[in-house]
């Protein structure tokens, strides 16, 4: 049974990309009776574009309006399950409505398996640059560490990435629900 405040707020899924964090998102889902929202597939179906040819077309600060703009749609609605993009929680207003609303839980993936899980990069525009994949992911994970910190109220590792250990954690997370952050997540 889920306790606390979990059942008032909607369950927010942040990290980088290939963190898991839409097929962790869709399980949660299911297991919890709830709708899911992936802010990027809801940007995409309203815009009628893919994302690689928004950002392509309209740069990223447009983009992240794009998004804050999703944010605050679904955080308006009935609790949900919410699978972030990589970068959604860059945007103070984005980071503000889902802390406030949600109980954020970043899925913190080591480098390797986000490199492994990403592949060439293929429709994410912000691998694209040229430089290594390796090396642009961890330059964005270095820039971004403190803003996830600064969103989640709880901050699960997966040293093995198994889906199933995650969504576990995932799950008791958003039991626990908006807990104080720890000192792995500072306030915001
Ligand atoms: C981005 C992550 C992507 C998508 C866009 C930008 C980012 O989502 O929103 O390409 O800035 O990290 P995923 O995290 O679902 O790949």
């Amino acid at each position: 049974m889920v306790t606390n405040a979990g059942p008032q707020r909607h369950l927010v899924l942040i990290g980088m990309m290939g963190a898991g964090k839409s097929t962790i998102g869709q399980l949660a889902a299911n297991n919890l009776g709830m709708d899911f929202n992936d802010i990027d597939d809801m940007i995409v179906r309203r815009e009628r574009q893919s994302i690689p040819d928004i950002i392509g077309e309209r740069g990223e600060q447009s983009f992240r309006m794009l998004e804050r703009d999703m944010v605050a749609l679904v955080t308006d609605r009935e609790p949900s399950v919410i699978s972030c993009g990589g970068g959604t929680p860059m945007d103070p207003v984005s980071r503000h409505l889902l802390r406030t609303n949600g109980v954020v839980v970043w899925l913190d993936v080591s480098l390797d398996q986000l490199v492994a899980r990403v592949g060439d990069g293929a429709n994410r525009p912000l691998l694209q640059s040229g430089a290594p994949i390796a090396e642009t992911l961890d330059g964005l994970l270095t820039k971004r560490r403190p803003m996830y910190g600064a969103a989640a109220h709880h901050r699960i590792a997966s040293p093995d990435g198994s889906i199933a250990h995650m969504l576990a954690d995932v799950l008791q997370a958003y039991r626990l629900g908006p807990t104080p952050p720890t000192s792995a997540s500072p306030p915001a």
